[in-house]
């Protein structure tokens, strides 16, 4: 498969899903950590060595969220003193690689999947919580984990994106910036998403930034042609 996307060619779907049933029935299924060298600094993540795990594609960092990252980086000012959102945050590579570069005011990683938000909020303790940080007590049920790191106020959130809508009319800040890494991959979520991002493009000055690793050039168009229908009407 590595040759073939080296080469510049596709691959069938039923090769993608033969291939993760496989890799997802590994018995001995484990933690390990992954650990990043960015900017001179190592963020550490936790993950699981499985990239399909407990029905989720969340629990391991993927390409999109290293390139990401490094994309941030190199425009670490759009990302200073800036309300941010992140949807289908996995494990957190993106989050915490622009909370310790960047300098945001907020930042707000979210998911749906319990185990998810569980493993997101434990790599952010791993990777920011240092003696005399405590975390916040937690006023909201859908709010797993809140802390302050230098003037970053950090939060860990459950959010599906069939709610983006909810959660901007919510008391919350409406966020100056929302972004996303490898979360174009299900068609079936794209209605949702596009939604919500409609809504959420119509307050001025806002923007939404998404890494996608291209594997299948139909998701991507069926994702941009949701775009056209929903920005176009
Ligand atoms: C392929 S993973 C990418 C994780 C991370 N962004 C990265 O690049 O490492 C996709 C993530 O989107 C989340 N997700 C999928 N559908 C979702 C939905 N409808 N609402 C919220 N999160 C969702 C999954 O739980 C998963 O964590």
């Amino acid at each position: 498969m590595s040759k073939i996307e080296e080469g510049g060619g596709e691959i069938y779907d039923s090769i993608y899903t033969a291939y993760c049933k496989l890799i997802s029935a590994s018995l001995d299924e484990s933690i390990h950590y992954r650990h990043f060298l960015i900017q001179n600094d190592c963020i550490s993540i936790q993950e699981s060595t499985n990239i399909i795990s407990e029905g989720t594609t969340g629990l391991c960092s993927w390409q999109g969220a290293i390139e990401l990252s490094k994309w941030c980086i190199e425009n670490k000012n759009k990302f200073c003193k800036k309300v941010i959102l992140e949807l289908g945050c996995g494990v957190g590579l993106t989050g915490l690689c622009i909370i310790k570069n960047c300098s945001p005011k907020q930042y707000i990683f979210t998911d749906c999947h319990k185990t998810v938000l569980e493993m997101v909020s434990e790599n952010v303790k791993l990777n920011l919580l240092y003696k005399g940080n405590v975390p916040a007590q937690l006023n909201h049920n859908r709010l797993k984990l809140q802390i302050t790191h230098n003037h970053t106020d950090v939060k860990v959130m459950e959010l599906r994106w069939e709610d983006i809508n909810k959660y901007i009319n919510e008391q919350w800040i409406i966020p100056d910036i929302i972004i996303g890494a490898d979360i174009l991959y299900d068609a079936d979520s794209f209605y949702a998403l596009v939604l919500g991002l409609k809504n959420f493009l119509s307050f001025n000055d806002r923007y939404v930034i998404i890494a996608a690793t291209i594997r299948n050039v139909d998701t991507i168009s069926h994702f941009v042609h949701h775009l056209g229908i929903f920005f176009n009407s």
